[in-house]
């Protein structure tokens, strides 16, 4: 299934009059893996939370394959049909084990039982987790937790996925791997993937990478994406700060 097609108009958001997002305009094609940025507080989250019919803006368009998500009043279909979040905190259910949230999805679209096993083992085995799908949250690290929620993304077999910035609590290695996994789910599904971020890290796997800056948005010049890779050894490396954006 190819990945949507993303065109924002002339978008403007406010929360309380307070211009959060302003007459912002831009489009992503099918199947690109582009990275959103932007200093805390620009409005990443709220952008992603607009794209994914969480919210609806204050003004302007936004078409995911021709679906008007401005302006859908229940867009409960859209979000279980076309659109798959990946959220910071993983938001696992910590009483369900791995395989259990990652059926979540196929629950509330009535997949059947013998279906969803089949899928749910499939997908821990995409994020190479599937000795852990009896696992419950709690005894996972933080890196396999995100990868059981980046799985349970997948299980409605999204053309969207929004992921608002799924490594913040992980270290370089757990990042990487995360990014590495991301990459793969573009090229194995063709699903058009947008994430926030502020590890530079991400740059090296994007297409494109647009950053919110004073409530707009802008393509950032390709110059500036790909920073070489941190060296592996050596005499300062310990003390230098992460690389953030
Ligand atoms: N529900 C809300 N009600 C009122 N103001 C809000 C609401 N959600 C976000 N805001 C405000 O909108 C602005 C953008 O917030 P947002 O969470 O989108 O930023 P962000 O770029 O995701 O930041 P971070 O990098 O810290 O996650 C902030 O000033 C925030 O206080
Ligand atoms: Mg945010």
């Amino acid at each position: 299934m190819p990945g949507s097609r993303v065109e924002v108009e002339r978008l403007t958001h406010a929360f309380d009059g307070n211009v959060v997002l302003r007459d912002v305009s831009f489009s992503i094609e099918p199947g690109e893996l582009v990275a959103l940025t932007g200093p805390s507080g620009s409005g990443k989250t709220t952008l992603l939370q607009l794209l994914g019919g969480l919210d609806r803006p204050t003004a302007g368009r936004i078409m995911v394959d021709g679906i008007p998500v401005h302006a859908l009043r229940h867009a409960t279909r859209y979000r279980r049909e076309v659109v798959g979040f990946v959220f910071q905190l993983h938001h696992l259910l910590p009483a369900l084990t791995a395989q259990e949230n990652v059926q979540l999805p196929m629950v509330a679209a009535h997949v059947p039982r013998r279906e969803r096993d089949l899928r749910a083992h499939e997908l821990l085995d995409e994020v190479d987790l599937s000795g852990r799908a009896r696992s419950l949250p709690s005894s996972l690290s933080g890196g396999e937790r995100q990868r059981v929620a980046i799985a349970r993304a997948l299980a409605g077999q999204p053309r969207l996925i929004l992921a608002d910035e799924p490594t913040g609590s992980l270290d370089a290695a757990a990042t990487e791997r995360i990014w590495q996994l991301l990459a793969a789910v573009r090229e194995r599904h063709g699903s058009t993937i947008l994430v926030a971020s502020h590890d530079a890290s991400l740059l090296r796997h994007v297409d494109r990478s647009l950053a919110i800056r004073g409530g707009a948005v802008c393509e950032q010049p390709a110059s500036n994406l790909a920073p070489p890779p941190p060296p592996a050894t050596g005499p300062d490396h310990h003390d230098r700060a992460p690389a953030e954006l």
